[in-house]
């Protein structure tokens, strides 16, 4: 069984007392592991969450194990590009400094369905939202270098349950093609991680690091498009273990240390991996950074020509 990588104990020791992160989804999960950290270390974090109630109880709990947290909460879906434009309106009311953007929130195996905008809910959802919050953002994130950029991907842009990343370039949004729920969560986390490619030439010399990460087969909120959480969380707990699943805590090491270690900036626009599942047996190991066994994650012009529709399609041209 593969190693499981951990961030090494000093970085998650920085201070980062004059520092301000967004953690999209960071109320479950991964993102609440990296938000609470964060907030441990002494950075202002802001729970970019689309339900309210639940940015509530994360930032409560927070509160009661790191008594300094400086948490805020504020309203962000990400299925709707007007809920974008509105967090990052109000984003710019009260804060001028972003140290840190974890593009972190996501979907998978959603039934069919189309997002506000009306594409379809995973690629619209992981993809196209962050692009746009990301895309407003960059200046400010220019203006507080260095800044980073994290954004979520999957070992699943290789293969997700036996369909390979690809890109559909004139079909995005499966509307001549038959509804695959794996095949668009794949098509999503590809266009995360070629996303934080194109960002990282186009922010090379900027001072803003981007870089996609694969935070390992997480225990979290994930999966219940797939099955039930107590089948995760019980039934299935002790075979899942055994196969490599990993507690949210460790799922939240790559993304951190993306965040933190000094070293990653030598990177810009890399592909980062806890363990997981990868159609080589090197890739399985992971890697910080990790070259993809998915030949569709190193093609540059997808990548810019992707850049150049989602630019279009979320209203930027
Ligand atoms: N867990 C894994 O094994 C695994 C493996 C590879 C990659 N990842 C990636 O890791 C990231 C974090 O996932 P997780 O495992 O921590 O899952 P999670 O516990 O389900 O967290 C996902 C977060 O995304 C939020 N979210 C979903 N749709 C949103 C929307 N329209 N607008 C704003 N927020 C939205 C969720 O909010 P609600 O609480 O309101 O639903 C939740 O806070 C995802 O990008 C995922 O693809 C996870």
């Amino acid at each position: 069984m593969p190693k499981t990588l951990t961030c090494p104990e000093h970085i998650l020791k920085t201070d980062l007392k004059n520092k301000t992160y967004i953690v999209t989804g960071g109320n479950s999960g991964i993102g609440f592991m990296t938000a609470k950290q964060l907030a441990k270390q002494g950075a202002k974090v802001i729970l970019a969450c689309r339900r309210f109630s639940e940015a509530e109880k994360a930032r409560s709990s927070i509160q009661k194990s790191v008594s300094w947290a400086r948490i805020e909460m504020m309203n962000l879906d990400l299925s709707d590009l007007s809920s974008v434009r509105n967090f990052v309106k109000e984003f710019h009311l009260n804060y001028s400094e972003l140290h840190g953007l974890i593009n972190n929130a996501g979907v998978m195996f959603t039934p069919q369905g189309k997002t506000k905008d009306g594409f379809e809910t995973q690629f619209g959802t992981n993809h196209l939202g962050h692009y746009l919050l990301t895309e407003l953002l960059l200046p400010t994130l220019k203006q507080s270098t260095p800044s980073r950029i994290v954004v979520l991907s999957s070992c699943y842009h290789d293969k997700a349950q036996g369909r390979e990343g690809r890109i559909y370039l004139e079909d995005l949004n499966f509307d001549n093609r038959k509804y695959d729920a794996w095949e668009a969560y794949a098509q999503s986390k590809l266009a995360n991680l070629l996303y934080a490619k194109q960002l990282g030439k186009r922010l090379s010399g900027s001072g803003v690091t981007a870089v996609s990460v694969h935070p390992g087969w997480v225990r979290t909120n994930l999966i219940r498009g797939f099955m039930p959480l107590w089948i995760q969380n019980i039934l299935l707990m002790p075979f899942f273990k055994l196969a490599g699943m990993i507690e949210p805590w460790e799922g939240a090491q790559t993304t951190l240390y993306c965040l933190l270690a000094p070293e990653v900036e030598k990177y810009n626009g890399a592909y980062f991996s806890q363990k997981g599942i990868y159609r080589t047996k090197e890739a399985t190991m992971g890697g910080w950074p990790l070259h993809s066994p998915n030949p569709n994650a190193h093609d540059e012009t997808t990548a810019d020509k992707l850049d150049e529709l989602s630019r279009s399609l979320v209203g930027l041209l």
